[in-house]
């Protein structure tokens, strides 16, 4: 849900560049919001854009865009710890605004693994403000996260920048961003993550503090079956999505530090656990038309199942996969269109930006 306009005070100063040039005739290239031009941290070589393996630009984000593919779980660097929005004072101003605008999911740090993400704010309740929260993060013991950061300006400034840096690399694989959010997740020392999937590409950001990310393959199906997969697409939860401890020696595992972060494709399987200091991450999400594809076709699959109609696994069967999605696409467009002329509101998540969900 974006905030309503009246809700939106500009109460940030960045040192953000617009994106977007005024003259239709000549587009800016992005420029980067980060303020590390001076990071002692940084080497010459990466300041050049030289460093192993990392892209050619100066921006916010390193990755190994040869590399790069989608449906690949991969390491990221990044140069965002100093961003004026991402600093405690902020957060804690930000984080008012939006418990006004129920824009906050917490939890208490007493949450396992296993326990449901979409529940564990009713069953593992944060009774604390988000000031209380925010303020005293290490000694709050929970988890909270600032949801849809894009619908304040200032953020959304923020969440465009880098994502129009990396869209040439991510398009030129991936075509079709869309549907971008960001999120911001403040946890106290030793919080976890519950194991979950999420229904976007994303990319974890560490700003403070450090973490353990175990990511699994996006197609890993011993760890979240097809079903679990159709189902959470289809249904929007997570009951079919269970955790079990033998699950940690398939895992991906990324010891984060500030300056560090990982892709995850669509649907990658993940659980996240804090180290003994507080930790701030930034999360950014977006759909692409392969990511769209794929969730219509497990929805498809999921309504088909509650028809009694057995399908083939997403992938399995390409060309009957092709044919399903048109079709599907076909029937959701009207679909929509029919909800919109009745004055009904209707998802769409190829808009620009993610709406509450
Ligand atoms: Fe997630």
């Amino acid at each position: 849900m974006r905030l309503p306009v009246r809700q939106r005070p500009a109460i940030l100063r960045v040192t953000h560049v617009p994106f977007k040039a005024k003259s239709p005739r000549r587009r800016r290239r992005p420029v980067c919001v980060c303020t590390a031009a001076g990071d002692p941290a940084r080497t010459r070589r990466q300041r050049q854009g030289r460093g192993a393996g990392m892209n050619r630009h100066a921006g916010c984000i390193d990755m190994d865009w040869a590399a790069f593919d989608p449906w690949r779980v991969q390491a990221v660097r990044h140069r965002l710890m100093e961003h004026p929005l991402l600093q405690p004072d902020q957060l804690v101003e930000f984080g008012r605004r939006l418990e006004r605008a129920a824009q906050l999911y917490s939890f208490s740090n007493d949450a396992t693994a296993g326990a449901n993400f979409s529940e564990v704010g009713r069953t593992n309740p944060n009774r604390k403000s988000a000031q209380e929260t925010l303020q005293d993060i290490g000694h709050a013991k929970a988890w909270m996260l600032l949801r849809h950061v894009q619908g304040d300006p200032a953020y959304r400034g923020l969440v465009d920048s880098v994502l129009d840096e990396i869209k040439p690399q991510v398009e030129h694989k991936d075509p079709g961003m869309c549907y971008r959010a960001g999120w911001i997740f403040v946890s106290s020392p030793r919080t976890v993550t519950p194991f979950h999937i999420d229904r976007n590409h994303g990319i974890l950001l560490q700003i403070r503090g450090s973490k353990t990310v175990y990511v699994w393959d996006p197609d890993d199906i011993t760890v979240v079956s097809d079903r679990a997969r159709d189902w959470f697409h289809g249904h929007r939860e997570l009951a079919l999505v269970k955790w079990q401890e033998e699950f940690r020696a398939r895992a991906h595992v990324f010891h984060l530090q500030p300056g560090m972060g990982v892709y995850m494709p669509l649907t990658s399987p993940h659980m996240v656990e804090t180290s003994d200091e507080p930790s701030t991450t930034l999360s950014l999400s977006y759909n692409t038309d392969a990511s769209r594809r794929n969730v219509l076709l497990h929805v498809v699959r999921d309504r088909m199942r509650g028809l009694g109609i057995g399908l083939p696994p997403v992938g399995r069967r390409p060309r009957f996969d092709a044919w399903l999605h048109a079709a599907a696409h076909a029937a959701d467009g009207t679909r929509r269109y029919v909800r919109h002329r009745l004055g009904r509101p209707a998802h769409f998540d190829g808009a620009p930006y993610a709406s509450d969900d």
